[in-house]
């Protein structure tokens, strides 16, 4: 069940001078936690971005105009401080590429490394196609909207089998105004792509892919916090890739593109389980941070050899 966001009171704005604001904040930082987290709240939460915050410095005797007063924001940070929950989920909104998705607890804050995956999967693609395309374990709805965004006259659907993690995704694509152009489906991975077998032009997915192992080790923040559902890959993060893989062959149109994302460490098992599934050009892709993050692989086309 999704949780409310922990502000559940209505939100007050309110007027601070400079001054109070920087000792305001050094008092929460006297509490713990770290400066980029709490001036991530202050952006988010209060409505005071870094650069305004830096000028308030030389000019203390400014007033600034707050989106939450400073006892909110305040509870916010005690409550993050408490329980390690992420801000991004008692705040209710994540910022990703040019978005500002809706978040809460039940499912994933996305990730920025996931971004690039946006860009990889309209590589190459005419927006003015009409596509079919899926996002498989869509989640926040992160992929689905920027894939709706970047091809408006094709149809999507956004698959996961977490039904709190479809509500968000919901709201997510009506803020962005492109739910009319996206389903959303509750199912597991290839089995809600059924009515359209072998006719998906692009699937893209960020599926679970953190060994159990390793998924046990993570910060509290994360691993007491976000859906395991949403983590946890199995005892080799690769229970969710190897059912993707293996069904990509049939499930997409000829020609039709697969594109996953991985763990820093998977990228050769990846591609190999691609190419036992029957795709060709399966290649790796590195994240922003240049690590092997991203496999993709095509369905042949039904003149090519088989592989
Ligand atoms: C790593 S998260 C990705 C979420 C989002 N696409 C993103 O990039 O932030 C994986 C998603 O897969 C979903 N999931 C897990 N098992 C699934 C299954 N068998 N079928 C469909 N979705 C599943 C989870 O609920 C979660 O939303």
């Amino acid at each position: 069940m999704v949780q409310p966001p922990r502000h559940s009171g209505p939100i007050v704005s309110g007027i601070v001078s400079g001054e109070e604001l920087l000792d305001w904040r050094r008092r929460q930082l006297s509490l713990g936690g770290h400066a980029v987290d709490l001036d991530w709240l202050l952006d988010l939460g209060g409505g005071v971005g870094w650069q305004p915050l830096q000028a308030l410095r030389l000019h203390p005797q400014r007033p600034v105009q707050l989106q939450r007063d400073l006892a909110q924001l305040e509870q916010l940070w005690r409550e993050h401080l408490r329980s390690a929950a992420p801000l991004q989920y008692l705040v209710g909104i994540c910022p990703w590429r040019d978005l500002e998705l809706q978040v809460a607890p039940g499912v994933l804050i996305p990730r920025q490394e996931t971004e690039l995956l946006v860009e990889l999967a309209l590589a190459g693609l005419d927006p003015r196609a009409a596509l079919r395309w899926a996002d498989l374990g869509t989640g926040s709805g992160c992929l689905a909207v920027a894939l709706a965004r970047g091809l408006p006259r094709s149809q999507g659907l956004a698959v996961d089998l977490s039904p709190d993690a479809l509500i968000q995704a919901e709201a997510n694509l009506a803020r962005a105004q492109v739910d009319d152009r996206v389903q959303l489906r509750q199912g597991s991975w290839w089995e809600p792509l059924r009515d359209a077998w072998g006719h998906w032009d692009l699937v893209v997915s960020n599926p679970p892919y953190i060994p159990t192992a390793v998924w046990e080790q993570l910060e509290p923040v994360v691993r007491q916090h976000e859906p395991a559902l949403a983590l946890d890959g199995g005892d080799d993060g690769l229970s969710a890739i190897r059912q993707l893989a293996a069904g990509a062959a049939q499930a997409l149109a000829p020609g039709g593109w697969l594109l996953l994302e991985h763990h820093h460490d998977q990228s050769e098992a990846v591609l190999s389980l691609l190419s036992r599934g029957g795709l060709v050009d399966v290649e790796a892709h590195r994240d922003l941070e240049g690590q092997w993050r991203f496999a993709r692989g095509r369905r042949p086309q039904a003149t090519e050899p088989p592989v």
